[in-house]
């Protein structure tokens, strides 16, 4: 097996993101499509063994950082066995162990996620206005979400990072606020461009804070410096304050600021599809390649394969843009 897994356009791809679940217990708008969603069939779900086994010709193949995502990935019953199976590929290659969760279950379980193997946690929080998270989320949780980062703090799920996805007539006047909150806390705050990825059609132009927006709010209050680090493929442009408090803040801005000329990342659907990109229109089913009988190797030789396949960039900027089927709590943020 060659160790590394590089695109048409030269991308080593080092990072894999698998979804857990479709499932969510939140109903945040720009995430999940209207409506009841159609969940995948059980028997169409990838297994623990079946993750385990795919991550780790992932990882044979070069892939250093997992990140666990979903829907709600807390949702999976007997997650932390999942994470004891990942965190042995540490052995093998592995660098980071992540997940993205909305924190509703992480007070309950964060120290023992730490103890099976998990390095760090990054918790959706779009508001710390009581009414606002409620409005975007679906749900009355702001106080749980905050204990379950207090957990993840005590559990040192760290660095921690928060991410808050902005949304103009929603959270665009709380952006210095959420500043302040990374200040407190000494956490990475983290600020997203509104993507294209809601079924409901809520999108457009209009409704995106720009990445330059974000900065200007937050530099009303708290000048920021950039931080002094190598963004490689990284989503983010790193910000620290310029006071010195602690904390740091993260702009993604994947609408007015694209970054796909750096990007290491594939994901896996829930149901074992191979996505090459957030706005991929066709998936690869690794799940059928998993389930024939195939041995590692010609399962590796697959991936490479579709690995080909990555597209150079998103089009969200092209007119003729078109959103892909499959919304955010499928594809895995
Ligand atoms: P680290 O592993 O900590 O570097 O995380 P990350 O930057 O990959 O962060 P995270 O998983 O928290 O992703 C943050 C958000 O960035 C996601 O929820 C998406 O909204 C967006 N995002 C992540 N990956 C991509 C990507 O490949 N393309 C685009 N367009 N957006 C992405
Ligand atoms: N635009 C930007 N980010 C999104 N996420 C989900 N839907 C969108 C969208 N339409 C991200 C959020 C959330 C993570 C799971 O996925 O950051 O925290
Ligand atoms: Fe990578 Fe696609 Fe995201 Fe661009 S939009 S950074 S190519 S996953």
């Amino acid at each position: 097996m060659t160790t590394t897994l590089t695109d048409s356009y030269g991308r080593q791809i080092r990072d894999l993101r698998v979804s857990l679940t479709d499932r969510c217990n939140f109903r945040c708008f720009y995430c999940l499509p209207h409506g009841e969603p159609p969940m995948s069939p059980k028997s169409q779900t990838l297994s623990f063994e079946e993750i385990a086994r795919a991550c780790a010709v992932f990882v044979a193949l070069g892939v250093e950082k997992i990140r666990l995502t979903g829907g709600e990935p807390m949702l999976r019953r007997d997650l932390p066995v999942l994470v004891g199976k990942l965190a042995a590929l540490k052995a093998r290659g592995l660098l980071d162990l992540a997940l993205t969760t909305n924190g509703y279950f992480l007070a309950d379980q964060a120290q023992t996620l730490k103890h099976a193997g998990l390095d760090r946690v990054t918790v959706s929080l779009d508001s710390l206005r009581r009414e606002t998270f409620d409005r975007m989320t679906g749900v009355d949780a702001l106080a749980r979400v905050l204990d379950g980062i207090a957990a993840a703090k005590r559990a040192r799920l760290t660095p921690i990072k928060i991410n808050a996805v902005v949304v103009r007539g929603y959270n665009e006047e709380e952006v210095a606020d959420f500043a302040a909150f990374a200040r407190e806390h000494d956490v990475a705050m983290r600020f997203i461009e509104f993507m294209p990825l809601d079924s409901g059609h809520d999108w457009s132009r209009e409704s995106v804070v720009s990445g330059r927006e974000i900065r200007e709010r937050i530099e009303e209050r708290f000048p920021l410096v950039p931080a002094q680090v190598r963004r490689g493929s990284e989503t983010s442009s790193r910000w620290r304050f310029s006071d010195g408090a602690a904390g740091e803040v993260g702009i993604i801005a994947p609408v007015t600021e694209a970054f796909c000329g750096a990007c290491s990342r594939v994901r896996l659907t829930a149901d074992g599809q191979i996505r090459t990109c957030l706005f991929s229109t066709v998936e690869h089913s690794l799940r059928d390649v998993l389930r024939s009988g195939a041995s590692d190797d010609e399962v590796a030789d697959y991936v490479r394969s579709v690995v080909l396949k990555k597209e150079p960039r998103h089009y969200i900027n092209d007119p003729s843009f078109r959103q892909p089927a499959r919304t955010m709590s499928f594809i895995g943020g």
